[in-house]
């Protein structure tokens, strides 16, 4: 299956309640086979007006910091969220949204078939590393289940909230481009 035949079935989706209120499916963008597969939360307001993720104040951050290190939407990363619909008022992504729209991810990440999957923030870290993963203390670590190389950094709203971070995220990034140089 290629990717843009999933986005067709997701834009049909009807497993939860999130298809009612937003404006449009921010289904994900990027390179089909990108070595760096991002995972964000879940749209927000500008992602849900344009229908792509992580356009905001939080998204050119992020741009930024990959682009310094020679990653890029372009070139050679992929990037989505746990849900691909905005939650109403920014709130977290629900139990039962996020079992709903798994399967879209899952299957995105089988098609990409990436080097490293980089969860952004606690919602994505907390599904695929585990719920007791601390962003604060574990971000940057890298770790390997079932033959395919994860890591978890700061999501960045949390650097926008906290810019003292901002170093520790752009270590994190430089890591991940150096792994995936020498893979
Ligand atoms: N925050 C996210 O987690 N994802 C987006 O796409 C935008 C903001």
């Amino acid at each position: 299956m290629k990717l843009e035949e999933l986005r067709q079935e997701c834009s049909e989706c009807k497993g939860c309640r999130l298809y009612s209120t937003r404006n449009n499916l921010v289904f994900g963008e990027g390179v089909e086979n990108a070595d760096v597969f991002i995972i964000g939360e879940g749209p927000g307001e500008n992602e849900d007006r344009e229908g792509r993720p992580f356009i905001g104040r939080g998204g050119k951050l992020l741009d930024e910091c990959l682009e310094k290190q020679g990653l890029s939407r372009e070139k050679n990363i992929y990037i989505a969220n746990m849900v691909k619909c905005r939650p109403p008022e920014n709130r977290d992504p629900k139990t039962d949204e996020k079992e709903a729209c798994i399967g879209y991810l899952l299957k995105q990440i089988e098609i990409v078939n990436p080097k490293i999957i980089v969860c952004l923030g606690r919602v994505s870290a907390s599904y695929f590393l585990g719920k007791d993963f601390k962003v604060t203390k574990q971000h940057g670590e890298i770790f390997e289940i079932d033959g395919r190389k994860y890591t978890a950094t700061f999501h960045p709203a949390a650097i926008l909230r906290n810019i003292n971070n901002k170093p520790l995220f752009e270590a994190d990034i430089e890591k991940i481009s150096n792994l995936i140089s020498n893979l």
